[in-house]
């Protein structure tokens, strides 16, 4: 078990993701928590990591997780719902340094919101494959059930700038893969996927104002407040935090599309690296 209290309140929190996505926490880390410094990594050189085999995700996430620790970071959030659903439980997966993914903070909220006890999964085709958010609503909630389902061309459509609502390409991708979850009566759908909440708008349409939506993202930053407030961990920073980017390929690629997740402008240096880096730390 971590050991908080020899750590710097100080020190900056860590996130990683894939590539994009996980810029949906940063953006919710930032709301909650301006004078934090982040170090954000996204491996956009071998995103997507959700068509991959688990042993390939592990790999990769390890490599992130010691990138990441090379900062001396006082807390690593994976927030890549792919990478999350993989390493599951691991206690230890970040060492000695307090870890969360995305999964039990979703799972947290989405057990909170049910009233029918009936909750909806979306994610990567990994992610649905591992069962993770499953177990972990079955234990909080043994009754519940759920109803999980591998959304493929979500990312590629997200990546790809392809999300309006009323894009006949979005109108039927959702349709395709929200209509067996929206026919069995759930309340609360999980975005299980930190890409997912780009599309909020259309898949909130589909499944109805009676729907709430949970964004991974973002119920894991609120997750990493509680966790760090509780251990007297918030930094006291008085004037606004440093935001560090970190991408495996394009810088200029990484600035321009970086906006569509993060909702504002990157106020933050990004900064190149080569997977070879990674590989070595
Ligand atoms: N970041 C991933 C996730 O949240 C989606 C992109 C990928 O497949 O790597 O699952």
């Amino acid at each position: 078990m971590a050991d908080f209290s020899v750590q710097s309140s100080e020190k900056a929190i860590g996130v990683f993701d894939s590539g994009l996505g996980g810029l949906t926490c940063v953006s919710e880390l930032m709301k909650l928590m301006p004078s934090e410094n982040i170090i954000y990594f996204g491996d956009t050189a071998r995103v997507p990591y959700g068509t991959r085999s688990k042993e390939t995700i592990l790999e990769y996430a390890r490599q992130d997780v010691n990138f990441i620790k090379s900062f001396d970071v006082k807390m690593i959030i994976a927030a890549c719902g792919t990478v999350s659903s993989v390493v599951g439980k691991q206690k230890d997966f970040a060492g000695d340094v307090p870890f969360t993914g995305v999964v039990i903070p979703a799972v947290q909220a989405a057990c909170a919101a049910t009233r029918n006890g009936r909750i909806g999964v979306i994610g990567t085709a990994a992610t649905i494959r591992s069962g993770a958010y499953g177990k972990a609503i079955r234990n909080i909630r043994q009754d519940a059930v759920v109803i999980g389902n591998a959304c493929t061309m979500f990312v590629p459509m997200v990546e790809n700038g392809i999300t309006d609502k009323n894009d006949i390409v979005v109108k039927e991708m959702i349709k395709r893969y929200l209509e067996p979850i929206r026919r069995e009566n759930v309340d609360v759908l999980i975005l299980g996927c930190t890409h997912y909440p780009i599309l909020h708008e259309a898949i909130a349409e589909y499944m109805g104002e009676d729907v709430r939506l949970i964004s991974s993202g973002a119920e894991a930053a609120k997750f990493t407040m509680n966790m760090l407030a509780g251990k007297n961990m918030l930094s006291e920073r008085t004037e606004s935090g440093k935001v560090s980017y970190y991408t495996s390929d394009s810088k200029e690629l990484f600035e321009a599309n970086a906006h569509a997740f993060i909702g504002s402008r990157l106020m933050g240096e990004v900064t190149q690296i080569s997977i070879d880096d990674i590989i070595q730390k």
